[in-house]
């Protein structure tokens, strides 16, 4: 395993900055941390990490944190922004230089399209994008990508659909576009008319493969048929400017086990979680659905993001 070469980015900002090649590295060296994680126990010893997270999360917190800890790392962490001089007017900018000279690596979760970025011109130490508003998510791609090779064994050649909020899910943003490098790769897009994926990203996808197959529904089951992955997302209430069009939007589309009886045997089911109600507890059951598998995967996935841009693996 070799470091981040000079000409990538030292920071992860979208899904995008990784090429494929860096993607199948980290694929290969999360797989060997979790096949043998206490060869990996004190990989990061000596190294402080620091988490600032100015919108909500359990999962991609966590997860980095639990990561880091396992590579025998520590970490400091702002989970609630009223508790940091956030609250007192400082600027993005002062915080991440002020944390990137306490810290080796800084995670930063915004509700600002684009605060990673931003964040990431002042930042001394490499800087992970753990969500920008409606904008990217790239160590979800990451999460989702390992978790597609680790059940389905290749990325190419997929029909995979996307169900739900593909307009504000930043996930649904990062891995479409991820999955595109990818040949024949062919997406089916269920969402209600509102809520489709915006046209700037059908574009970038469009950019990367010309020839690629987008095919857009408003129904469920026309997707659920063909589909080798399911994608399912939450509606993203926080996002939303009015509560009656969130409450209008919120069911519209609820996987069921009697939905599942059409789809492939070989399917995945997969998440970024919180679940709201777009997946019936029942589906649990289901050997198909691997959502909580893939929250598992993503920490093994993301200790190996931290080994290669601390350049200790
Ligand atoms: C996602 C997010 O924050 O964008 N959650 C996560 O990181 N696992 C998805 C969501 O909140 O719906």
């Amino acid at each position: 395993m070799t470091t981040m070469p000079a000409s990538h980015s030292r920071h992860f900002i979208d899904a995008l900055d990784l090429p494929p090649a860096k993607y199948a590295d980290l694929f290969s060296l999360a797989h060997r941390i979790k096949d043998d994680p206490a060869a990996f126990s004190s990989a990061c010893s000596g190294k402080l990490m620091a988490t600032l997270f100015y919108e909500p999360s359990t999962r991609t917190r966590l997860s980095f944190e639990a990561a880091m800890l396992r590579l025998g790392g520590r970490v400091i962490t702002v989970a609630d922004p009223a508790t940091s001089s956030v609250a007192k007017g400082e600027s993005l900018a002062d915080t991440i230089r002020t944390v990137g000279g306490y810290a080796d690596l800084i995670v930063i979760r915004h509700p600002k399209e684009g605060a990673a970025k931003l964040a990431a011109l002042y930042s001394p130490v490499p800087l992970i994008n753990g969500g920008d508003g409606a904008r990217e998510h790239p160590t979800q791609t990451l999460t989702d990508l390992f978790t597609i090779v680790t059940y389905k064994g290749r990325l190419d050649g997929l029909i995979v659909a996307f169900c739900g909020d593909l307009r504000y899910g930043r996930t649904v943003h990062s891995l479409i576009k991820a999955l595109a490098r990818y040949p024949g790769t062919r997406f089916i897009l269920i969402s209600p008319e509102e809520l489709r994926l915006p046209d700037h990203v059908k574009g970038e996808v469009l950019d990367l493969r010309e020839d690629v197959e987008l095919h857009e529904t408003t129904r469920m089951e026309e997707g659920l048929k063909q589909a080798d992955v399911l994608y399912m997302t939450r509606i993203q209430k926080e996002r939303f400017f009015n509560e009656e069009d969130y409450l209008r939007l919120r069911d519209a589309y609820v996987l069921t086990p009697g939905k599942l009886r059409a789809a492939k045997g070989d399917l995945i089911v997969m998440h970024p979680l919180p679940r709201v109600t777009e997946i019936s507890p029942e589906v649990d059951e289901d050997e198909r659905a691997v959502y909580f598998q893939q929250a598992r995967l993503g920490m093994f996935a993301r200790m190996a993001l931290i080994t290669s841009l601390l350049g200790v693996a």
